[in-house]
């Protein structure tokens, strides 16, 4: 253990340009193998004095964790713009100082939304089915169809950066995009989409609707059995922002009786372990929470959280604070 680095925890096997330079700039217990639970991490971090934790939502810090945080951690930074898995009041509280990586995933996140909506709507799970099996015989000309994603109306629940950078994507797709948020933005942020303040005069215009906002215990199944109603038969439904946003059984209910076309899901409640009945539908195409993964965003994540890390323990200001 060198005396002059700085002493991390890290939840969670990181990009090699980061494990890198955690090797020579830090003091840090070996790469982890598997992600570390909770439990774990405070136990390698009493052991080793660790002045930082890198944590991603596999080890959440919620509750009565938040009393178990060793002394001599000074900061938390989380590998995730979302702040779910922390209870950060609390953490702050305990005068242990919170970051976490906004700005730098923002673009592949929207990506991946654009990604789902497409994938939900020309049926790529159905058709990676048939090219799994071979493919083998000539579709019909009415067999599989999708529905057309260009020109669809497009709702966007949450117009944050991420809300943002799929308005602007949408704009390519010649979408008319509509959004609904707390408050309406300035035009500059808008890139043309209509600002409504009750969501339940947005979803009926929604051809297909995405989520980006934060899961917690006000947005908790915001999408239930009565908002989805409210969506045009035949919409489609993305959701790469927090699985507690959604009534799965609502969702469910809402594919099997065709209200719904498809949806795509990189988020689920029971995260790593999806309902079985979300795996079998035909027409939900999903990935493992992978909003932030390539290489570029999840290298940036790490590096901007060691570079936090460093701020703290060095006294300097926080590249990306949180507050309560
Ligand atoms: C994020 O950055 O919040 C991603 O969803 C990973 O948790």
């Amino acid at each position: 253990m060198s005396v002059n680095r700085p002493r991390i925890v890290r939840s969670v096997r990181l990009p090699q340009p980061v494990e890198d330079r955690i090797a020579s700039a830090f003091d840090a217990p070996p790469v982890p193998e598997t992600p570390l639970s909770t439990d774990e991490v405070f136990r390698l971090a009493a052991e080793r004095k660790a002045e930082g934790l890198l944590v991603t939502h596999h080890a959440a810090i919620r509750g009565a964790d938040v009393a178990r945080i060793p002394d001599s951690v000074r900061i938390v930074a989380t590998v995730s713009v979302g702040l779910d898995h922390l209870d950060v009041k609390a953490i702050l509280d305990r005068g242990i100082a919170v970051t976490n990586t906004p700005d730098v995933l923002t673009d592949c996140n929207a990506d991946l939304a654009m990604m789902l909506i497409i994938a939900a709507a020309r049926r790529v799970k159905a058709y990676t089915e048939i090219m799994r099996n071979g493919w083998g015989h000539t579709l019909a000309m009415d067999e599989l169809l999708g529905v057309r994603v260009s020109g669809k109306t497009l709702g966007i629940i949450g117009m944050g950066r991420i809300g943002q950078a799929v308005a602007k994507r949408a704009k390519g797709f010649d979408m008319k995009v509509l959004y609904h948020n707390r408050r309406r933005l300035d035009p500059q942020d808008e890139h043309g989409a209509t600002w409504f303040a009750d969501l339940r005069d947005m979803l009926p215009h929604c051809q297909i609707l995405s989520l980006h906002l934060p899961g917690n215990p006000e947005s908790a199944s915001l999408i239930n059995a009565e908002t989805l109603a409210l969506l045009p038969k035949g919409a489609v439904f993305v959701n790469a922002a927090r699985g507690v946003l959604v009534d799965e059984d609502a969702l469910i209910a809402a594919l099997d009786s065709g209200h719904l076309f498809g949806a795509g899901l990189d988020v689920c409640r029971n995260e790593p372990n999806p309902d079985p009945r979300l795996l079998a539908e035909p027409n939900v195409f999903m990935t493992p929470h992978v909003g932030s993964a390539t290489i570029e965003t999840r290298t940036a994540m790490g590096m901007l959280a060691l570079d936090n890390v460093l701020a703290r323990v060095e006294n300097r200001p926080l590249l990306t604070p949180v507050t309560a």
